[in-house]
């Protein structure tokens, strides 16, 4: 009895090792509905060409709907013998129509058919990332709202720098989720082009008619046109569609990584800037006083796996001579891990940014340590008509006494200040508050609460 596709040749059975070296089947079935629905797509074609029967487009939809039925109630037999989704699936269908299920296979070759599927199945998977995405950047803005007015210490070098507003550092972040957002529109084109016809590398004698089936699909331009492959041995071969998205998926996660990292900085007591829900925290199973960042750290942690696939991937294509090669089933747990890791992750940052509270207190005071506003003063003496250099040197002297005395440049009284440069007035105090700073900075771009509302009322337009 055969037990496969190809067992004519052979003289002898497949090694259980081999067989199980080779198999992808108990990774690969996830594909299963995109291999259906092209599978379906290919058929009907191959009925309007008059390559197969009504009668047997009609078996193959029948036994498909079965097929389908099967695998979602969860009673398809999957077969580590029958190697892969495709050859499964293909069995199934032929056991349940005979002939026509046969048939199918008619002009197609599991190297465009897998291509297919993948891409399918990607292109699906982008569009729900699209999605989180999205709900990511609204619950960031929501808590940016409520903070354009909280101040901040803005950090270069992780040393207090200048103020800024706790809503606009969060809107940077939303900024790179947006950039990460138009990636994944910008590369789904360049999944959402349809291998099919390419057949094993070098296309087929069959009259197929690619472009009815990519439209089937819904592989299609965006002028509406059929995406077709243009070169069958590109098709079946190309996985840069994966690397791609998987390059986009480390940013994804680049990003997420910085911000992990500082919600952990942030919620450490020598920070104390906030706090994050307990429902994404956990204890110590030995010092009963601690709550921890499990959720960030483990975000920052699972970036380097998703870098790690990129980094597979991307070796797995490197010194493929043209055109198929099995190596290329290697594609496929990468790509379902970065997917999965993606999403439950935008997903849960998406909530746990809800269930930020945040410490305008302590921050405000960690603010108010670190000489934030010297540039302030500088600026001031500028506007008085000193070149920049100068007061940048005059004001090093002003905070360099400010610290041998442990005060703020704000609580060097008048007379004092006017020891450095005697253009220093009294509307320097407001120059010197750290609200005054932050107002100051009110330009397209800049950290003004005034500015920041305005990027929240821009971002809420452009997410819907
Ligand atoms: N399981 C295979 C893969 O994922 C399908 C294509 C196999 N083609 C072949 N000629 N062996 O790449």
């Amino acid at each position: 009895k055969k037990s496969q596709a190809w067992s004519a040749l052979f003289s002898e059975p497949m090694s259980d090792l081999v067989k199980r070296y080779t198999a992808s089947v108990f990774f690969d079935k996830r594909l299963w509905r995109a291999d259906i629905q092209g599978s379906l797509a290919h058929a009907d074609m191959l009925n309007a060409q008059g390559l197969i029967s009504a009668d047997d487009l009609a078996s193959i939809q029948k036994g498909m709907a079965q097929i389908t039925q099967e695998i979602e109630s969860g009673q398809f037999e999957w077969k580590l013998d029958l190697e892969d989704v495709h050859l499964n699936i293909e069995a199934r269908l032929t056991t349940l129509v005979g002939d026509a299920g046969k048939r199918l296979h008619t002009g197609r070759s599991r190297n465009d058919q897998v291509a297919t599927d993948v891409r399918l199945w990607l292109r699906g998977e982008v569009d729900e990332l699209g999605v989180l995405l999205t709900a990511l950047q609204k619950a960031l803005v929501d808590v940016a709202e409520q903070n354009a007015d909280t101040i901040l210490p803005g950090f270069t070098h992780l040393q207090v720098a200048q103020p800024v507003a706790f809503g606009h550092h969060l809107l940077a972040y939303v900024e790179m989720f947006a950039r990460d957002a138009e990636r994944l529109v910008d590369l789904r084109k360049r999944i959402n082009r349809l291998p099919l016809g390419s057949a094993a590398l070098a296309g087929t004698s069959y009259p197929l008619d690619r472009e009815r089936v990519a439209r089937s699909l819904g592989m299609v331009d965006e002028a509406g046109r059929p995406a077709v492959s243009q070169n069958s041995l590109d098709a079946v071969s190309d996985r840069d569609f994966a690397i791609e998205f998987t390059a986009a998926a480390s940013l994804v996660m680049v990003h997420i990584s910085r911000l992990s990292e500082e919600l952990i900085l942030w919620m450490s007591q020598s920070f104390g800037f906030i706090d994050l829900a307990d429902r994404f925290c956990t204890g110590s199973s030995i010092m009963p006083q601690k709550k921890n960042p499990d959720v960030p750290e483990l975000a920052r942690g699972k970036t380097g796996r998703v870098v790690g696939h990129l980094m597979g991937l991307i070796t797995l294509m490197k010194g493929q001579p043209l055109a198929y090669n099995k190596d290329n089933q290697e594609d496929k747990e990468p790509l379902f891990d970065t997917v999965d890791t993606l999403k439950d992750t935008l997903r849960i940052f998406a909530e746990m940014a809800a269930g930020i509270t945040v410490k305008p207190e302590a921050m405000e005071r960690a603010a108010r340590k670190g000489y934030a506003t010297a540039t302030d003063l500088a600026d001031y003496l500028v506007k008085k008509g000193l070149p920049f250099r100068d007061a940048h040197e005059v004001v090093a002297h002003a905070v360099k006494d400010a610290i041998a005395a442990g005060v703020d440049l704000s609580e060097l009284p008048l007379d004092k200040l006017q020891t450095y440069n005697p253009a220093i007035e009294q509307d320097v105090f407001e120059v010197l508050s750290l609200r005054g700073s932050l107002n100051a900075r009110n330009l397209l771009g800049g950290t003004a609460p005034e500015q920041v509302r305005a990027q929240v009322a821009r971002h809420r337009t452009r997410l819907g």
